[in-house]
This record gives structure tokens, C-alpha cells and sequence, in this order.
């Protein structure tokens, strides 16, 4: 390689900053399409993530995939660039206290009402990321329900990022995870073991569960109500408004008696007169 030739190719590992101007153009992008606020002291974590694309793509620099992104061509990209920044960490039976309110004292009340009535049980995981949340209150639920077929219970479990949900359908997850979970709960978490280390969860509870693509931010589909309503740990990277005009919808869909969950560091962005705090970021919608 010629010297010209070798300062002008990207060095291997070579760390090139965002621009302002690229960071402003990407940060306004996330935000117009999932509502995702990128502060700009995010810039080496959000290079970080575009870095994925950036190779994907073929191209050899995040400025050339901002430029990329600055083309008519690039509206199925959108997705794509929505995937690499969001943040799905997770856990099973994360925020332990949501688990154990919803099985001593949400289930055994719906179980005991609907039950006379062969009625339905309605429960929605909104930002479900990798599947641990929903499994965990299907797992909760099969616990409560037994062999009864006297309710219809059924979890909506959906997420904005395509590929977080593609891992959560297929329910496949490394076995130590289990391992580590508290010794009550891992019974009712039931699995088999589908390859060196890993495990899936059993039929029997992922059937209770559907995985579906929602922009929390777009028209949602479904017309509830549901009982309970778990959101967890992504209003962290809503801004006020947009939060607002969630919880409203939250709320339209909500049984009156029925439950909204939120994160352990997230907090309703004003009082709501139909939601009355009842328990560690456990809501409970008026009558
Ligand atoms: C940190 S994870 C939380 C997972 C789980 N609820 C928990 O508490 O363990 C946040 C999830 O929110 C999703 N998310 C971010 N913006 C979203 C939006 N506008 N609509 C729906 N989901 C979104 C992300 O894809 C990610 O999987």
C-alpha cells in the first residue's frame, strides 16, 4: 500500500468521534421515530452502536453512515438504526416485588372473578426486549392458574426492536441464567434443554405469550383492556411529554381496578388523576 493510500484507509480499531452535527442528526432521527432522548454525552456509546451498522452496511466510517442515512435510500434503514441504539438490558423476574404483588395479590382476585364467568385475563409486557419480563409473568401466571381452563389468560409481550423480539420468540437462553434465579421462582420457569448450555422455555408457558413489533410512540392496535400493564425501565429514555401521552394511553387501556408497573427509577411524569400509587412503583387505576 502506497503512504498516501495508507493514511487515507480507516486504521484497523481506529476510533473516529461523531460530530457534533452527525450526533445532533442521529439524536434527532431516534427521537422523531421511538422517542428515545440521546444526550450528547452518549456519543462514544451511540458510535459504539452504529458501529454494528456501519459494517453491516459495508461502509468504512459512521460519517459515511450518517451520510448514508441523509439519502432517499435509506428510509428501510430506519429500523435497522433503531435496533442498534436501543438498550435492552434485562433479567429475569427483574424488580422481584412486581412478580410477587402480581402473584398474592392481582392473580388470586382476577382467578377468583373471572373464573365463574369463563372470563379473560389480559396482561401486557411493553417493552419486553429479550423475553425475560414476560416469560417471568407467564411463568407467574402458570404458577397461579394450575390446570385450570375455566380463564383465558393471555400475555401481549411487545417491543420496537426487531431483533430483540426475533430472540425473544424463539425463547432461547443460557442455562447458567437459570442457575442464578432465586430457588422459589425456578421451578415455576420450566425449560428444556436444546443444545450445549442452553435451554428453552417449555411450550407450555410460551404459549400463554404472543411477541409483537409496537412502537410505543405510534398507533397501538390493541383495544384492551388489560389488567396489568408492565413498563419497565424505558420511560428512563422517554422525555416528559412524550411519557405523558403514553401514560394517557396506559390508562385508556387499563381495567378500572387494574395495575400499571413501571421501572425502579421511573416515576409517573405529573399525578394522573386515574392512577393512585399503591405499592414500590405499583399504580393502580381509579375507578
Ligand atoms: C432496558 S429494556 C427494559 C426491558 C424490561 N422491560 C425490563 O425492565 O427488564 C428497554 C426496552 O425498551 C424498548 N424500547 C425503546 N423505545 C421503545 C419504543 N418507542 N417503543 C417500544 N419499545 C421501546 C427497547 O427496545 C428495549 O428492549
Amino acid at each position: 500500500m502506497s503512504r498516501n493510500a495508507a493514511l487515507l484507509a480507516p486504521q484497523a480499531g481506529a476510533e473516529v468521534t461523531l460530530t457534533r452535527d452527525d450526533m445532533g442528526f442521529i439524536a434527532r432521527l431516534v427521537y422523531e421515530h421511538a422517542g428515545i432522548v440521546i444526550r450528547e454525552h452518549k456519543e462514544a456509546m451511540t458510535r459504539g452502536r452504529l458501529a454494528r451498522r456501519v459494517k453491516a452496511l459495508g461502509l468504512t466510517s459512521v460519517a459515511e453512515y450518517c451520510a448514508f442515512l441523509k439519502t432517499a435510500a435509506a428510509e428501510s434503514e430506519i429500523p435497522e438504526l433503531i435496533n442498534a441504539v436501543t438498550t435492552n438490558h434485562t433479567a429475569f423476574f427483574r424488580e422481584r416485588h412486581h412478580f410477587d404483588h402480581l402473584r398474592k395479590d392481582v392473580l388470586p382476585r382476577l382467578l377468583a372473578e373471572r373464573g365463574q364467568r369463563r372470563g379473560r385475563i389480559r396482561i401486557w409486557s411493553s417493552a419486553s426486549s429479550s423475553g425475560e419480563e414476560p416469560y417471568s409473568i407467564a411463568a407467574t401466571a402458570r404458577d397461579a392458574l394450575g390446570s385450570r381452563s375455566d380463564v383465558d389468560l393471555k400475555i401481549l409481550a411487545t417491543d420496537i426492536d426487531t431483533d430483540i423480539l426475533e430472540k425473544a420468540d424463539a425463547g432461547i437462553y443460557p442455562a447458567e441464567l437459570f442457575d442464578r434465579l432465586p430457588a422459589d421462582v425456578r421451578p415455576w420457569l420450566k425449560v428444556e434443554t436444546v443444545g450445549r448450555g442452553e435451554v428453552r422455555i417449555v411450550d407450555d408457558l410460551r404459549r400463554l405469550l404472543s411477541f409483537k413489533r409496537l412502537n410505543l410512540i405510534e398507533a397501538w392496535p390493541m383495544s384492551g383492556p388489560f389488567d396489568v400493564i408492565f413498563c419497565r425501565n424505558v420511560f428512563i429514555y422517554f422525555d416528559t411529554q412524550t411519557k405523558a401521552a403514553i401514560l394517557d394511553r396506559f390508562v385508556g387501556l387499563l381495567a378500572p381496578g387494574g395495575f400499571l408497573y413501571l421501572g425502579h427509577s421511573e416515576s409517573l411524569p405529573q399525578p394522573h388523576p386515574k392512577l393512585r400509587l399503591i405499592g414500590r412503583t405499583i399504580y393502580e387505576r381509579t375507578p
